[in-house]
């Protein structure tokens, strides 16, 4: 298992439960999130695990982003972009795809968190990533990201995640020559806000296969879609 870990989006959800399973065995983890002083759930485990450090880190600030790889000591083994948002599930019809400008502009930030927030977060820890003999980058996408899809909805969302797919093979291929592997992983359907009440899996189950997942991710792997389950996904 990596031993130095940064998560982004850690403050609730996938993101919290993966904090919560890897600091059991990880050397550090740090915890990004937007709003560190409302992050009741995070500072709460930060404050009984002395391997937990709660770091200001908004994926689509450029600034937040360069205070959070100072707030970083030395080197990071796995870097995981977890955070990411919705924006709902219509197709044309609905209110999220009108020709309005309050609908463009969350359209646009669906895009930037999704797509953009990986690519920057990347940029950010990508020192501290080469600072470790076997470094990997975790991108969390989504199945709705697949090109090979019947479904008719969730445009901004299905769209970011093809795009973070694609950004992830564009990484894998010019960080191989530093030997630093880049990964996607579908979390599966989970209990969480963005999930909902239906879902499949709880937080603890996702964040299991997850890291079983980080622990295999390599040079072998790098540019590859991956199922929670392990199984291969299509881009
Ligand atoms: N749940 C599912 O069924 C499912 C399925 C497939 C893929 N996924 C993916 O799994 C990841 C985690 O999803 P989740 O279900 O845990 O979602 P969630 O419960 O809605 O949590 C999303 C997290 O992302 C953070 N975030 C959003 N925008 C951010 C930004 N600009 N900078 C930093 N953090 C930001 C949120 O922080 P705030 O609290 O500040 O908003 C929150 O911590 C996402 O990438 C999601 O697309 C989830």
């Amino acid at each position: 298992m990596p031993n130095r870990i940064l998560i982004t989006g850690a403050n609730r959800g996938v993101g919290l439960a993966l904090v919560h399973l890897l600091a059991k065995t990880a050397e550090h983890i740090y915890a990004g999130c937007r709003q560190p002083d409302s992050a009741e759930a995070l500072q709460q485990l930060a404050r009984s695990a002395d391997n937990v450090s709660v770091i200001g880190l908004d994926v689509t600030d450029a600034e937040s982003l360069t205070q959070a790889s100072i707030a970083v000591e030395g080197g990071l083994d796995l870097l995981v972009c977890n955070a990411g948002v919705l924006n709902g599930y219509s197709g044309l019809r609905g209110s999220e795809n009108a020709l309005t400008s309050q609908a463009m502009a969350a359209f646009a930030d669906v895009l930037a968190t999704n797509i953009a927030g990986p690519l920057f977060s990347v940029q950010a820890f990508l020192p501290h990533l080469r600072r470790s003999d076997s470094a990997g980058i975790a991108i969390i996408s989504s199945h709705m990201g697949s090109q090979q899809h019947d479904a008719a909805n969730a445009y901004a969302y299905r769209s970011s995640k093809a795009g973070v797919n694609n950004i992830m093979v564009t990484l894998s291929h010019e960080l191989a020559e530093e030997g630093i592997a880049v990964a996607a992983y579908h979390p599966g359907w989970v209990r969480t806000d963005m999930g909902g009440a239906n879902a499949h899996l709880s937080v603890e189950q996702s964040a299991e296969a997850l890291a079983q997942r980080f622990e295999q991710l390599n040079m072998a792997r790098t540019g590859q879609f991956i199922n929670y389950d392990g199984s291969g996904l299509q881009l």
